[in-house]
């Protein structure tokens, strides 16, 4: 049987380490942004350019890459290159972080249309597409 001990031992551990935990992240957009986009998005796979070996160049995190795979049949509107994301991008330039956060709401750009294929149509939360751009937008 579990005794009462035992229960309140339970609930005094979560207490203590679930608001590390979550709390920290959901208070920090930054720390957000980066998990969504690197953990959950995996927006390095194609913004991200590789190096020889195959990996990820982290020196060039996020900046734009040629993509190293391509559709087994012919899709028109395909684009061979993502751009560069990151703070001082032209494409933070032109669309401002209010152009980026609704793009990844919305899943349409300032012009009004959806990205070309393979860039996926994001329709995230208002607090999580604001966290991303706060990401985007911190990276050199
Ligand atoms: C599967 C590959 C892939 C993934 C994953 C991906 N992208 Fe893209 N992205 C692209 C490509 C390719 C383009 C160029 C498409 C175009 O210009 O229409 C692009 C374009 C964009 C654009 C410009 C869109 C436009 O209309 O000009 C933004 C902004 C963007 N991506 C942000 C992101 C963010 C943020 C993430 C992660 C949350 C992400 N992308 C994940 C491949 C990807």
């Amino acid at each position: 049987m579990i005794g009462r001990n035992h229960i309140t031992a339970v609930a005094a551990f979560v207490l203590a380490f679930a608001p590390l935990s979550m709390g920290q992240e959901a208070s920090d957009p930054l720390a957000r942004g980066k998990y969504l986009v690197e953990q959950v998005a995996k927006c390095q796979y194609c913004h991200t350019p590789r190096l020889a070996s195959g990996e990820l160049d982290k020196a060039s995190w996020l900046k734009g890459a040629e993509l190293d795979f391509a559709p087994t049949h012919e899709v028109k509107t395909w684009h061979k290159k993502s751009p560069d994301l990151t703070g001082a991008s032209p494409l933070f330039k032109r669309w401002a972080d209010k152009g980026i956060t609704n793009f990844l709401v919305t899943g349409k750009n300032p012009r009004g249309g959806a990205a070309d294929p393979p860039m996926p149509t994001y329709t995230m939360t208002q607090q999580d597409a604001e966290a991303i751009t706060a990401y985007l937008k911190s990276l050199p």
